[in-house]
């Protein structure tokens, strides 16, 4: 049969289904581990270490989709506050996840961005999240960006307070003091903002996570608690962006892609 002849393929099976075309940039705010090992009569750490398992099958799908960047909320300003047990459990699970997971996530071409704020942080914290982004520098693939320490509202600060000194230092003029001057100064200023933020456990608030940068994201919330999170779910967040119409502020409707 020719080409011109052939009949468009509709597909009935949905396994052969044409996969949802990915956004570029995923932000994702992990919620519900602690529910998720409370339900089951399990410790907190468990959920975490779960967790972790959840995260990892997500960067893999990620990276099968086609998704540029992925963004996780890994640990926010605000969980400082928790009790020491469970912070040692998760600054020991992110301490292991970089130095088993690095050599296979380089390997995989993956490029390890860290958002957040580095002072203050342990000096082995420090030198690992320095090491897992000079490892990766020079990989083109999916590039997973790690909030740690971070909280949107600190990170604008942060950047309010750059531009308030070049003001004071007479670098820059009042006048210059953009919305655009403001975003240069964020954590990762190159990064394209998240198109597409989703949070796991039901909870529908996005709790100090990139404020500035998801002025326009589509916002989705799954029910399912973070250690359940997998391909399928990234797909179905993905197909929910899909439906919705991005018109940024505008009147021309674009679909999401
Ligand atoms: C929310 O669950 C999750 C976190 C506070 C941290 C997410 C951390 C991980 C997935 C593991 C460590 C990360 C890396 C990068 C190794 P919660 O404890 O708030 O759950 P709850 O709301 O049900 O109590």
């Amino acid at each position: 049969m020719s080409e011109a002849e052939a009949p468009a393929a509709v597909p009935s099976d949905p396994s052969v289904a044409p996969r949802p075309i990915a956004p570029r940039h995923v932000a994702i705010i992990m919620d519900g581990n602690g529910r998720w090992a409370a339900s089951r009569g399990l410790p907190r750490a468990e959920g975490h270490r779960r967790g972790v398992e959840a995260l990892r099958r997500t960067v893999r799908a990620a990276g099968e989709l086609g998704i540029g960047f992925i963004t996780i909320f890994s640990f926010s300003s605000e969980n400082w506050s928790r009790p020491v047990s469970e912070i040692r459990d998760l600054m020991g699970l992110l301490k292991r996840f970089i130095r088993h997971d690095l050599a296979d996530l380089h390997k995989s071409n993956v490029r390890v961005r860290i958002i957040g704020d580095r002072e203050g942080l342990d000096r082995d914290i420090k030198s690992l999240l320095d090491e897992a982004e000079e490892l990766t520098i020079g990989n083109d693939g999916l590039t997973l960006v790690v909030a740690f320490n971070y909280g949107a509202r600190q990170e604008i600060a942060r950047a309010a307070k750059h531009l308030a000194a070049e003001v004071a230092a007479g670098r820059l003029t009042l006048d210059a003091v953009t919305p655009e001057a403001i975003s240069a100064r964020l954590d990762a200023p190159d990064l394209p903002d998240p198109d597409l933020v989703i949070r796991t456990s039901g909870e529908q608030r996005l709790s100090n996570f990139l404020l500035w940068q998801s002025a326009y994201s589509e916002l989705v919330f799954l029910p399912i608690f973070w250690p359940d999170f997998d391909r399928a779910a990234l797909e179905e967040a993905i197909a929910e962006y899909r439906r919705r119409e991005r018109r940024f502020g505008g009147l021309i409707a674009r679909t999401g892609s």
